[in-house]
């Protein structure tokens, strides 16, 4: 049996093995990170993840499949390839069978393997379970999971090993979100106090900004009018090029070329970006270049946009620290995390907010040490939930059973009641989210249903109910309901599996 840690990210995926009492990176394909990318052709009858799947996937789009994790809560969201639909679940699947695949040529065998498999700390109750399930579809004989905040401050804990008290803050920008999450170390026990961040912020969000600064170029050089700007998206474009199909393949070249750039202004204060020929007009050839500094693209109105909310999100943490008595002055080390903390403005606006030591080592690898970390530390991880969890009642809203920020494993009860004479059964709605008052809220999440037959039929009001949630030590929830009126008991016990849609 050989345990492993997997970062399965948004963008990449790492996997680390702790070999001999030291962590080491499994390499993919000879890269120490695998993009979590999936190409799939029918016709052509290839199927491919990773550096290969980006490649192709660059030249044919249409069967290509990237940036799913996000909706792996949501089994009804399907991407498409080769006209066949798969969901987020079904993508992690295929990264991960790919993974398992790496680790059988890394150790030279085939033999069962017990996987630690992060994920972002806002992360909904279903979607950990979901990522749970792709990792036994995939083949791993055992899945935990573990936030990633906390494998971060993991790797730097089992290294720097305080002795004492510590602070850590933890900002964790990769390519689709950016989370936050404050972690107080006691000397034996880890413990989440402050979690925050935004789930739709990432560095996929900054290369397209980069996409949309070139576009805008592009179409500013070929002197197309803005005021058609009412014009379906894209037409304004396609009107740039000769067809479709140069629009298509020069779509992907730009995306390429946004990348590049991007990344290039971490480490430059101006880059040029050469894309070439654009499209062939008149029998001429119609070619584009520019140049672009980092302080343009930051003033960028899409971009400034993206670095106020970035801003916004650790505000709104610190605010949280303060009303538990925690000033930015009592934070021992701000931990940055992911790929687009490479990015100079946004080492920078945390360093403007928070003065404490910065620990930056191995940006893109850091969580999958600390999920390997995982399986020897000897230290307790206290979590807490991000969401209330609780059921829809009357007026719409929702009627909390674990509040959001409860130390869990936890268990929680509350008593329900009929809402007309001889009711037989009662259909519970069960709902997380912070959105207490209107449970239709978009932040909100629908979860499940659990009905409850065979009630002792009294008048309204009179029968007596007691639904119980136990969240356990992973985020499993389970749910309980019996009908304690007139010593008559009947109860449902759902679990997650059944719950789900
Ligand atoms: N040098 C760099 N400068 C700017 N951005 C970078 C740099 N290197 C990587 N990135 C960006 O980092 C992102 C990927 O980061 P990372 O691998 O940490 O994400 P992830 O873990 O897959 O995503 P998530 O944590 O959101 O699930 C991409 O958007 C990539 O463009
Ligand atoms: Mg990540």
């Amino acid at each position: 049996m050989k345990k492993i840690g997997i970062d399965l990210g948004t963008t990449n995926t790492v996997v680390t093995i702790n070999d001999n009492d030291q962590i080491k990176i499994i390499p993919i394909d000879n890269d120490h990170l695998v993009p979590s990318v999936f190409y799939y052709n029918e016709k052509r009858k290839i199927k491919l993840v990773g550096k290969r799947a980006k490649n192709r996937g660059l030249m044919d789009p249409d069967n290509y499949i990237k940036s799913t994790k996000r909706s792996i809560d949501s089994p009804e969201k399907k991407f498409t390839a080769s006209n066949k639909t798969f969901s987020s679940e079904d993508i992690a699947v295929e990264i991960l069978s790919k993974v398992k695949e790496a680790i059988y040529q890394y150790l030279g065998h085939e033999e069962k393997i017990e996987a630690v498999i992060t994920v972002p700390n806002n992360f909904t109750t279903n979607a950990v379970e979901n990522t749970k399930n792709a990792g036994i579809r995939a083949g791993f004989s055992k899945v935990e999971t573990l936030k990633e905040p906390i494998a971060s401050v993991l790797a730097y804990g089992e290294k720097i090993r305080p002795d004492n008290h510590a602070i850590y803050f933890v900002c964790d920008f990769g390519g689709g979100t950016f989370d936050i999450a404050v972690i107080k170390y006691d000397g034996s026990e880890y413990e989440v106090i402050a979690t925050g961040g935004n789930e739709k912020l990432g560095g996929d969000d900054f290369t397209n900004a980069m996409i949309d600064y070139l576009n805008d170029q592009i179409m500013e050089k070929e002197a197309l009018d803005y005021s058609l700007e009412s014009i379906e998206d894209n037409a304004l474009l396609k009107m740039v090029y000769d067809s479709d199909v140069t629009y298509q393949r020069t779509k992907a070249k730009i995306a390429q070329k946004a990348e590049t750039a991007k990344l290039a202004l971490s480490y430059e204060t101006s880059v040029n970006v050469a894309i070439g020929e654009l499209c062939v007009k008149d029998n001429q050839s119609v070619i584009f270049e520019c140049d672009i500094s980092s302080v343009d693209f930051n003033q960028y109105p899409k971009v400034k946009r993206l670095w106020r909310d970035y801003q916004e999100a650790i505000e709104e943490v610190i605010e949280k620290l303060k009303r538990e008595d925690i000033g930015t002055s009592d934070i021992d080390h701000v931990i940055f995390v992911g790929g687009s903390m490479n990015l100079p403005e946004a080492k920078r606006i945390v360093q403007e907010l928070i003065p404490a030591n910065i620990l930056e080592d191995n940006l893109d690898t850091i969580v999958a040490i600390g999920a390997s970390s995982k399986m020897t530390t000897t230290k307790q991880i206290i979590p807490r939930v991000n969401f209330n969890l609780g059921l829809k009642v009357e007026g719409d809203k929702i009627s909390v059973i674990i509040p959001e920020q409860s130390k869990y494993p936890i268990e929680a009860s509350k008593m329900y009641t009929t809402i007309y004479d001889n009711q037989k059964e009662i259909s519970f709605e069960v709902y997380e989210g912070n959105a207490i008052d209107n449970v239709y809220d978009r932040k909100n999440h629908w979860l499940g249903k659990l009905i409850l037959n065979g009630i002792e039929q009294t008048n309204a009001g009179e029968a007596r109910v007691k639904v119980t949630f136990s969240l356990n030590q992973e985020g499993i929830l389970k749910i309980t309901a019996v009908d304690l009126s007139n010593n008559h008991q009947v109860n449902t016990e759902l679990n997650w599996q059944e719950l789900k849609y």
